[in-house]
């Protein structure tokens, strides 16, 4: 897929605030300075398009792009991030299950994992939960330029060991790093199919 255009539609604290729209949406999430909003600009080929920092905690609300005119990019605040106080953390989880649950167009949620950290508790009872509530969902294993293809492939198949210890199927998994741009075509082909089918099938 190309993209043509992608644009920043709304930054909203709340659910109340959600634009209203029909097109299907594809968030990220994952762990705090993981690099969810690298990961959006690589994708879109935009370098400024989804603020990014190198302190954990930037994306703080539900950032909404809208990419090609048919489909919208979901920038997700990050988990499990300690530095912040008890009382915000739980505002923005609450934010954030309340979009996971009750967004009516939510296509694919990307639970972003870096590849260089052994599988963390907060992941995996994300994903559990996310099982559990039959929310689509699937892996990218990003920051894979900082590791060697053996020592990406080696971690990936400690996770997926792990995972089948309570899955019964592995979710559709990805390898990617905003650095290199690599993942780019296969994620972005697999939203297409997941785009195509949605408008078919909503
Ligand atoms: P929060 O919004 O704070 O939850 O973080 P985030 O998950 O959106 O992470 P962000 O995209 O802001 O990136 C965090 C840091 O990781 C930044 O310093 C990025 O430059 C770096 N980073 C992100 N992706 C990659 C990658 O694929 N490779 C490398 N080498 N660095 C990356
Ligand atoms: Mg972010």
């Amino acid at each position: 897929m190309i993209i043509h255009s992608a644009t920043f539609i709304k930054s909203c604290p709340s659910l109340a605030e959600l634009p209203k729209s029909e097109y299907p949406e594809f968030a990220f999430i994952g762990r705090s300075n993981v690099g969810k909003s690298s990961l959006i600009n690589m994708l879109t080929g935009r370098k400024n398009l989804a603020k990014t920092s190198g302190q954990p905690g930037k994306t703080k609300t539900i950032n909404y792009f809208l990419i090609n005119a048919n489909w919208h990019l979901v920038d997700l605040p990050g988990y499990g991030y300690a530095k912040t106080s008890q009382r915000q953390r739980e505002k923005w989880l609450a934010a954030t299950t309340d979009y996971i649950l009750k967004s009516d167009n939510l296509a694919c949620l990307f639970v972003i994992i870096d590849l260089r950290i052994s599988p963390q508790e907060s992941d995996l009872k994300f994903m559990e939960f996310l099982g559990k509530n039959q929310i689509s969902f699937s892996r990218v294993f990003t920051k894979s330029d900082k590791v060697s293809a053996n020592a990406a492939a080696k971690s990936i198949e400690v996770y997926d060991k792990l995972m089948l210890e309570t899955w019964e199927y592995l979710p559709v998994t990805f390898v990617a790093s905003a650095k290199t741009g690599k993942g780019k075509d296969k994620i972005l082909s697999f939203i297409e199919e997941t785009v195509n089918n949605f408008s078919k099938n909503p």
